[in-house]
């Protein structure tokens, strides 16, 4: 099984933004809590603060055998159509995280721009909403 992991804008952050929203883990904290909880799971990371290189990596990642891509977009999931152009070219499992649930903040964080090219969304539940991505993954492909 192998999962690609994008991240976008200032969650290279984590650790140092609001720990109420985000929790106070990094992200090399998460990465390594998810390599902990599914050890047979072959993980690809990325983390980018430029949309370019984002949508590049997803691009390249269609040319790869991944079972799945779990992306957290940060601020891009509310803006970027470019980014969703490019998931719309996925057609392995994608799944929207987010760690704070975005249908309860500001306004203009409910508009969520990859929601409807993605097969599943979980969010607001921090590091737990990755749990739900990788089950739901997992699940899928069982049932595939
Ligand atoms: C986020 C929510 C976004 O609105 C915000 O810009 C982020 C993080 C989240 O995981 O809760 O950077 O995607």
């Amino acid at each position: 099984m192998k999962i690609l992991i994008l991240h976008g804008p200032n969650l290279n952050m984590l650790g140092r933004r609001n720990p109420e929203l985000y929790g106070s883990f990094t992200l090399d904290d998460l990465y390594e809590e998810l390599v902990d909880e599914y050890p047979s799971i072959e993980f690809t990371y990325y983390q980018s603060n430029h949309e370019g290189e984002l949508i590049d990596v997803i691009q390249e990642s269609l040319d790869e055998d991944y079972d799945g891509l779990i992306i957290n977009p940060g601020a891009y999931t509310h803006t970027s159509i470019a980014i969703r152009d490019a998931l719309e070219l996925v057609h392995f499992l994608k799944v929207e995280v987010h760690l704070s649930d975005i249908t309860k903040r500001e306004a203009f964080r409910q508009v969520d721009m990859i929601n409807d090219v993605c097969d599943a969304c979980f969010m607001g539940k921090k590091i737990e909403s990755y749990f739900e991505a990788v089950e739901y993954i997992l699940k899928q492909k069982e049932n595939a």
